[in-house]
Parts: C-alpha cells; sequence; structure tokens
C-alpha cells in the first residue's frame, strides 16, 4: 500500500478523524504526505478536557490550538470513571471503541466545538492519544491536523441539525442518533430543546454512556453544569442489523408521522451493502409518512477497499442512490466546500482540497497515482407521497 493510501486509511480506521497526513518539515508545498507513527497518550480537566493553549491567529482569522497542555479533570481521574474506562478499554471492540475516538476528538477540538462531557466520554487513553499526535502534527508543520475531520463533519453536522429543525416550523419532532455511540448533542444544542432525541446503539455502551453522563451530571468539582437541552433523551439498544430495530425505536416512544431527523455520522460505512441499504430503505420508508430530512456522510469505494479496512458500505454517488429511494432535494459536500470548511481546510494543498479539484469520477489522482478516497457529506429530504422521479 503506497504511503497516500496508507494515509487515508489510517485517518479512516483506528484514530478515525484522528491522526492525519503529515508534511515532512522539509517539504512544505509539496503535495507528499507521509504518515507519522502513532504513539501513546498523555493527559486533560473538567467538566471538559481543558486545552491550556496558547491560541495563535491563523490566515483565515479562525484560531486552532498549537502549544497546549493536556489537563486531566478530577472527575476524569475519580477512580468511578476510570474503572468504567478501564472496563469500556477491556470489552469493547474496535467498533464500540470508535465511539470513544471520535468523543476524543470532540473534547480536543474544543476551541470549535463545545462539548461539556466529551472528554468524561472519551475516557484519559483516547484524550492522551490524540493529544500526542496533535502535538505531533504541530512540530512536523502538518497540513492537516489530528481532529480536523472530525471537527469539521461534527460542524457540518451540528449546523444541519439545526437547520433541519428550523424547516420544521415549529411542529413536534424527533432526531434520531443511529450509532450514537458518545455523541453528546442532547447535553450541548440548545436548539433541540422541543427535539426528542433518540440514541441508538449496542446495549453495553447506552449502559455506560448513561452511567458516565449521570457521574458527570452530578459531579461539582466543575464549574459547568451538565444539563439536558433536548425535550428528552431516549436510548434505544438495538444492533441496526437486526430487522427489529426499528420496531425497538418504536416501542421506546419514536412516532412515524411526527417530523424527524435522522443523523447517520460515522456509522453507515461500517455496515454491510445488505445491511446499510436496508437501513436507508427502512427510512426512506417511514419519510413516505412525514417531512423527513437525512443527513449522513458516506464513503466511496477507494476509501473502503484499502487493505485491511474495517469499512464495508460505499457509494461513489450517494446524491444518485438517495433519490433512487425515494429521497429528494439531495445537497452533497465534500470536506472544504464552502458548507464543510468552517474556517478549518484553508490550505489549498491539503489532501481534501486536493481532492476537491478534481471530477468525483476520477478515481486515482493524476499528480501521484493514489486512490482518490472521499468522505461525502449528505443532506437529503423526504416528503409525505412525493412522486419519485
Ligand atoms: C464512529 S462511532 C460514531 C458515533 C457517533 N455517531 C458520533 O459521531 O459521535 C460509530 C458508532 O456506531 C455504533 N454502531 C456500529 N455498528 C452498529 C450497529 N450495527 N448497531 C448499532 N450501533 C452500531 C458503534 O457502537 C459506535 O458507537
Amino acid at each position: 500500500m503506497n504511503l497516500d493510501a496508507f494515509a487515508f486509511k489510517n485517518w479512516l480506521c483506528g484514530s478515525l478523524f484522528l491522526s492525519l497526513p503529515t508534511r515532512t518539515l522539509s517539504s512544505k508545498h509539496s503535495s507528499k504526505y507521509f504518515w507519522i507513527a502513532l504513539p501513546p497518550p498523555l493527559p486533560p480537566s473538567h467538566t471538559s478536557a481543558r486545552l491550556v493553549a496558547n491560541m495563535l491567529p491563523q490566515e483565515n482569522g479562525m484560531e486552532e490550538p498549537t502549544m497546549f497542555e493536556l489537563k486531566l479533570s478530577d472527575l476524569l481521574l475519580s477512580d468511578k470513571v476510570k474503572e468504567l474506562h478501564a472496563s469500556i478499554n477491556d470489552e469493547w471492540d474496535s467498533l464500540q471503541l470508535s465511539a470513544c475516538q471520535t468523543a476524543a476528538g470532540r473534547a480536543l477540538w474544543k476551541h470549535m466545538i463545545h462539548d461539556p462531557v466529551a472528554d468524561i466520554l472519551a475516557g484519559e487513553k483516547y484524550l492522551r492519544n490524540l493529544h500526542e499526535k496533535i502535538k505531533k502534527d504541530r512540530c512536523n508543520n502538518a497540513r492537516e491536523v489530528s481532529g480536523v475531520i472530525l471537527a469539521v463533519r461534527t460542524l457540518w453536522f451540528d449546523s444541519n441539525i439545526e437547520t433541519a429543525l428550523s424547516s420544521f416550523n415549529g411542529r413536534e419532532n424527533q432526531v434520531v442518533l443511529l450509532g450514537a455511540g458518545m455523541d453528546a448533542r442532547a447535553y450541548r444544542m440548545g436548539c433541540l430543546k422541543e427535539s426528542n432525541v433518540f440514541e441508538v446503539d449496542f446495549p453495553k455502551l447506552l449502559h455506560t454512556k448513561a452511567t458516565l453522563i449521570q457521574a458527570a451530571a452530578g459531579s461539582n468539582n466543575g464549574n459547568q453544569q451538565l444539563n439536558l437541552m433536548a425535550k428528552s433523551v431516549t436510548r434505544v439498544a438495538a444492533d441496526i442489523r437486526d430487522e427489529d430495530w426499528f420496531e425497538k425505536l418504536k416501542k421506546s416512544g419514536f412516532i412515524p408521522e411526527r417530523s424527524t431527523v435522522w443523523v447517520l455520522e460515522g456509522i453507515i460505512y461500517y455496515l454491510s451493502h445488505l445491511n446499510a441499504m436496508q437501513v436507508l430503505q427502512t427510512i426512506a420508508s417511514n419519510s413516505a409518512l412525514t417531512h423527513t430530512v437525512l443527513l449522513a456522510d458516506f464513503m466511496n469505494k477507494s476509501s473502503t477497499t484499502l487493505s485491511q479496512s474495517t469499512f464495508h458500505f460505499h457509494s461513489d454517488w450517494p446524491d444518485h442512490l438517495l433519490p433512487s429511494l425515494g429521497f429528494s432535494d439531495v445537497k452533497l459536500s465534500q470536506l472544504g466546500d464552502p458548507d464543510a470548511d468552517f474556517g478549518l481546510m484553508h490550505d489549498p494543498l491539503n489532501l481534501f482540497n486536493r481532492l476537491r479539484s478534481l471530477p468525483r469520477s476520477v478515481q486515482t489522482h493524476p499528480d501521484d497515482g493514489t486512490p482518490c478516497c472521499r468522505l461525502y457529506l449528505v443532506k437529503a429530504t423526504g416528503y409525505p407521497n412525493q412522486t419519485i422521479t
């Protein structure tokens, strides 16, 4: 596997969105990337991993952490939370652990994402691990700093959830987070105050998450109070590969006729083609009953066919696939597009801007023959009884 391919795989796998291509010090303006080894961990503080960062203004006016210490909160270092994370690390498989890695990204990109509980949900190991990678990226003058993709992806979903909710014009609504993992939107997004949120994931993950959230809510050692921002949050233990997941969701209070935002963030490519299509079809069928907004990220084929990839489902053209299932108004964005930039993708030579400048049909990069591994951010809408064109 060539280095770029390895880089992308590394980016997508293990430290999903947390480790990124790094340019060599000597080739600051070259488009070649190499991967740094992923070393062990270091520390963060309450109710979040507090970055004590020297912030340097960037060209685009945004700020990114440059050098920072990681201070672990008392809560994170408490016996109870440490024990919970020890059992997570012993018992969870890599699929479930990806939820902690994602939370670590949100905790350490807190200058862009306010997530008051991300550090507690991530745990010390993943915070230290990512913190080391960010430090190395900074030292190596990386074009993309570890976690930036996760930050952009999170901000894109946040922004589109908010827009979708306002499109419901005050009607009662619900938000379903499929493969919710350690997502804490119910505790951090004010726009959910009139929404019933459903978090669907494996039983043991949801159980541990609830215990960690309880510990954070009951903690008095931080200066931030953890409050539920959503109207309600309901955890639905289900494997979305099983036929009965939608029934379980309904039994938990999901109302098929109520306006719904479906959030499939960092989940669909873990499923087989068959399972992913079944999930999308279930959502599409329900959209015949009510105003529905689907938000999902898709990998293209090149992203999932790299050696030892843990990913399966892919779509090079989700903007064609979703209309064929009955969705309309499909909008596809790539990292670095104006609505998927957030001031974080300003280097024209970074991996994602180089990809964006090529037609999507191009499979290998003409400059260096590397596979064009892409992540698409897609929004689609479904309306009751709409005619499929
Ligand atoms: C990379 S994490 C993303 C979590 C969350 N969406 C976020 O962005 O923070 C993937 C999540 O999908 C969950 N997941 C994967 N396959 C699943 C399945 N078949 N049924 C339910 N959850 C699943 C994992 O347990 C994990 O929490």
